[in-house]
């Protein structure tokens, strides 16, 4: 294939947007069967990441240069001059390199009619650097601007900002992009001195989980016998963080002497399933229940055993006051892992915040009747949004008087920065891992 890593990151950019493709599973699966050695697959990866990332922003620069809006571009047209322009403005390619590359690309994937058009958008593009571009387009407030500087649209920095809080670094937590993999090493299963020996050079014990194993830029998780067996998963280290406040937070009274039960709610694919699995005491069962029947077989993969059972947590099918231990590990929007979805910044709408929140509430409460009394609920999300994390626990907590929330920074003492007495907010720019909410909870006692 002619130019195959800038092939491969056009399809995934089109994929994306045409068919709802993830690029975090797509491009590794293309560049495999494609045969692009190490550094092509490198470049593929940075363009197809950072086309994704600016997407909304190039698409602004487009339009100027285009002199007509990005929506009445075919799609593939719309792709090839996506990555394009993130070639020119963002990339060190030289400018003429870029655009006949991208004008060949376009022949190839689009045919010769629309090579003129493409090869004068790109030409238009070229004339200004980044920061020329930046100074004519960008809004002129503030919060526009950082938003426009930074590649994401308005409501997401605003959510963020937000989630911050006053005097938060904004502009950090912005800029904040590298693509990272995380492993987890899975107890009882593989112990984190063997995955680090398999994982080579470069790979890095997590600062904080005792199972987690940062992996080197370029690392390939698949190729590892350990993750291919299941004994180790790819896993967030902030992922594993929350996992392991719930199994060290205090349990009190009423749990009768019997060896604990616990649940993982929304468990599908199986990642904290599996931590909480090999975290459990002795004698201990955990119950992985998931929606989705095709996410409830990824569970027993996970698990190395039997999965998930296939249920709706909202209609529970388990005896309330059941548990000791309750993970709701709610559907959200994802802005939290951004890092390696960035594509989700600009298919995210405002709109899909309002539509989740009465599930993650209905969820939570569902949880709150699965635990016993003295038992212990953790709510969380991969999403900093207020709206989805502290403004959920408020409106559940209101409604059912006597709700304990529970203090989890006394859990992870060994991780700075972690939030308030209420709830806890990893953050990519602060702690390297996903921004992952926590808030501990318990239900009232009878
Ligand atoms: C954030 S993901 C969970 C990730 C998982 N805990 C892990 O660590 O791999 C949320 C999961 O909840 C599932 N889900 C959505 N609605 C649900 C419901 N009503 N009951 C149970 N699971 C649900 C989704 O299918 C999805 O797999």
């Amino acid at each position: 294939m002619k130019d195959a890593p800038r092939r491969t990151a056009y399809d995934v950019v089109l994929a994306v947007e045409r068919d709802g493709a993830y690029a975090n599973l797509l491009l590794p699966r293309l560049s495999r069967e494609r045969g692009l050695d190490r550094r092509d697959a490198a470049f593929a990866a940075e363009l197809t990441y950072g086309t994704l990332r600016w997407q909304g922003v190039l698409d602004e620069v487009v339009a100027a240069a285009a002199r007509r809006p990005a929506e009445t571009l075919d799609p593939p047209v719309r792709a090839v001059l996506r990555v394009g322009a993130y070639q020119l403005l963002h990339l060190r390619t030289p400018a003429h390199a870029a655009v006949h590359a991208t004008v060949e690309l376009a022949r190839a994937v689009a045919g010769p009619k629309p090579v003129g058009f493409v090869n004068a958008v790109l030409r238009k593009v070229s004339q200004g650097d980044w920061e020329t571009w930046v100074r004519r387009l960008a809004p002129a407030d503030e919060r526009g601007a950082l938003a426009f500087r930074h590649g994401y649209p308005l409501w997401v920095v605003d959510a963020i900002a937000a989630a911050l809080g006053p005097g938060g670094d904004l502009a950090a937590a912005l800029a904040e992009d590298r693509p990272v993999t995380h492993l987890v090493a899975r107890p009882g299963r593989v112990t984190r001195d063997a995955l680090l020996a398999e994982a080579g050079d470069g790979a890095e014990p997590g600062p904080w989980s005792p199972y987690a194993v940062r992996l080197a830029a370029g690392g390939d998780p698949g190729a590892l016998p350990s993750v291919r067996s299941g004994a180790a998963g790819v896993q967030d280290e902030g992922s594993q963080l929350v996992a392991l406040a719930l199994a060290r937070a205090e349990v009190t009274e009423g749990g009768g002497g019997a060896a604990e039960r616990w649940l993982d709610m929304c468990a599908g694919p199986g990642g904290k399933a599996a931590l909480l699995s090999g975290l459990l005491p002795e004698g201990g069962r955990l119950l992985a229940a998931e929606l989705h029947p095709h996410r409830a077989r990824l569970v027993a993969r996970a698990l190395g055993g039997p999965g998930a059972v296939v249920a709706d947590g909202t209609k529970p099918a388990w005896a309330a006051g059941a548990f000791d231990r309750v993970l709701v590990d709610a559907p959200c929007t994802g802005l939290g892992a951004l890092r390696r979805r960035p594509e989700v910044r600009w298919r995210r709408r405002p709109e899909d915040v309002d539509r989740l929140r009465p599930l993650q509430e209905r969820l939570l409460e569902s949880a709150l009747d699965a635990a016993r009394p003295g038992g212990v609920v953790a709510y969380v999300t991969c999403s900093p949004v207020p709206a989805e994390t502290t403004e959920v626990v408020a409106a559940v907590v209101s409604r059912r008087p006597g709700t304990e929330v529970v203090d989890p920074r006394p859990l992870l003492p060994e991780v700075p920065e972690t939030g308030t007495a209420t709830h806890l907010q990893l953050w990519p720019h602060r702690h390297g891992t996903d921004a992952m909410f926590l808030a501990l909870l318990r239900p009232p006692r009878p």
